[in-house]
C-alpha cells in the first residue's frame, strides 16, 4: 500500500512530504506489539481473495465480493476485531461496526465544500470508512492518519479486497509527525480534538495543514451552554479514560479564533443516540457501548453524571 501512496503522491505539492510520510509510516508498523501477527496473518489471507468493485451502497461502503469466498472472509475480519467504524459490505457480510458512521456523513458532508479533485486529509480516521467515503466523492486524494495500528490493519484488509481502489490511504501517524505543510484543501479532525493533551495546539496545526484557502471540517465534544466554559472530567468522561476536555460552543469559537481562522460556522448539534453508536457483534462479545455509558435513570448524563455526549460541527476558513 505504502508504495501505491508514492505514486498517487508523484506530482506537487504531495510530492514533497511523500517520501518522508512512508519512512514514518514503515518505522511505526516495525513496533513490537503482540497482536501484529495475528493481523499479518489475516492480511494475508484477505490478500488472496478476489479483489471486487467497490461503490457506496446506502449506507454501507460496499465491495462486491462473490459469494463463494464470503465464509472464510468472515473467519479472517473477525481475527481483525474491533470494528469500531464503518459500516462495511462485502458480499453477504455486513460489518454493522459500534458506529453507523453514514449518519456522521450525512451529517456533516451537506455542508462542506464539494470534495471533487481537493486533497483531503482526515486526521484521526480509524479505519479509514470516512476517508474511503472522501475518495468516493471524488477527491482528488484522501489521507487517512490514525496512530493506531489495527485500524491501519483494518484499512489494508479493505483495500486489498478493492480491484480498483478509490484514491484513500491511511497511514500509521499522529498529526503532531506531520511536517508543517500547507498543501491541503480540505483537512477534517472529527472525534479526535477531545483526546488531546494540547487542544490548541491541535487546531494551529490543522490550520499549518490548510491551504490558504482550505477547509477545516472539525467535528467534537461540546457542552451546550451559552458561556465560556470548559468540562475537564475528574476521571472518565462517558466511560473514556482518555477524554482531556470539553468546551462550550462559545469556548471552541474562541479557540478556533485564538488559532487564527476567522470564518468559523456552527453547522450542527447533535446528542450521540444509540442508532449511531451501539453493541454490535463486530466489537466482540461482552462489549459495551453508549447505552452503558449512560445513566440508566437519565440518558441526558453519563454515567459518572455529566452531560451526554453531544456533538458540534465547525467549518473554519482562514
Ligand atoms: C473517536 S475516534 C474518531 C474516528 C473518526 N474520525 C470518527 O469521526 O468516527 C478518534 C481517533 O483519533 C485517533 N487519534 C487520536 N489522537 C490523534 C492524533 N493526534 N493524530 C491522529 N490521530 C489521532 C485515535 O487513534 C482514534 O482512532
Amino acid at each position: 500500500m505504502l508504495q501505491d501512496f508514492l505514486i498517487a503522491c508523484q506530482d506537487p505539492p504531495l510530492d514533497r512530504v511523500s517520501q518522508q510520510l512512508v519512512e514514518q509510516s514503515i518505522s511505526a508498523f516495525s513496533v513490537k506489539n503482540g497482536n501484529i501477527p495475528k493481523w499479518n496473518k489475516a492480511l494475508t489471507q484477505i490478500g488472496h481473495l478476489e479483489k471486487s468493485d467497490v461503490k457506496y451502497i446506502d449506507p454501507y461502503v460496499t465491495i462486491n465480493i462473490k459469494q463463494k469466498n464470503t465464509y472464510n472472509l468472515n473467519k479472517y475480519l473477525k481475527q481483525l476485531i474491533p470494528w469500531r467504524k464503518g459500516p462495511f459490505q462485502l458480499g453477504d457480510i455486513k460489518i454493522d461496526s459500534e458506529w453507523n458512521g453514514d449518519i456522521k456523513w450525512k451529517r456533516i458532508s451537506p455542508h462542506i465544500k464539494s470534495l471533487e479533485n481537493r486533497t483531503v486529509l482526515d486526521v484521526g480516521s480509524g479505519n479509514g470508512y470516512f476517508t474511503l467515503r472522501m475518495a468516493l466523492s471524488k477527491a482528488k486524494i484522501a489521507i487517512g492518519i490514525d496512530p493506531f495500528l489495527l485500524f491501519n490493519y483494518q484499512f489494508q484488509a479493505l483495500r486489498s479486497l478493492m480491484k480498483s481502489p478509490p484514491n484513500a490511504f491511511v497511514l500509521p501517524l499522529r498529526l503532531e509527525q506531520l511536517p508543517d505543510t500547507n498543501v491541503f484543501d480540505s483537512v477534517f479532525s472529527m472525534g479526535v480534538l477531545y483526546h488531546q493533551k494540547d487542544h490548541m495546539n491541535h487546531l494551529r496545526k490543522l490550520k499549518k495543514m490548510l491551504k490558504d484557502d482550505g477547509e477545516l471540517i472539525l467535528e467534537t465534544l461540546i457542552i451546550e451552554d451559552d458561556y465560556e466554559y470548559e468540562l475537564v472530567p475528574d476521571g472518565r468522561y462517558a466511560r473514556m479514560r482518555n477524554v482531556s476536555i470539553v468546551p462550550s460552543i462559545k469556548t471552541l469559537y474562541s479557540w478556533l479564533t485564538s488559532a487564527g481562522f476567522s470564518t468559523i460556522k456552527l453547522v450542527s448539534v447533535n446528542q450521540t443516540i444509540p442508532e449511531e453508536q451501539r453493541t454490535t457483534p463486530w466489537i466482540g462479545e461482552d462489549s459495551a457501548s453508549l447505552i452503558d455509558f449512560l445513566d440508566p435513570n437519565n440518558n441526558n448524563l453519563t454515567i459518572e453524571g455529566y452531560p451526554a455526549p453531544k456533538r458540534a460541527v465547525f467549518i473554519c476558513r482562514n
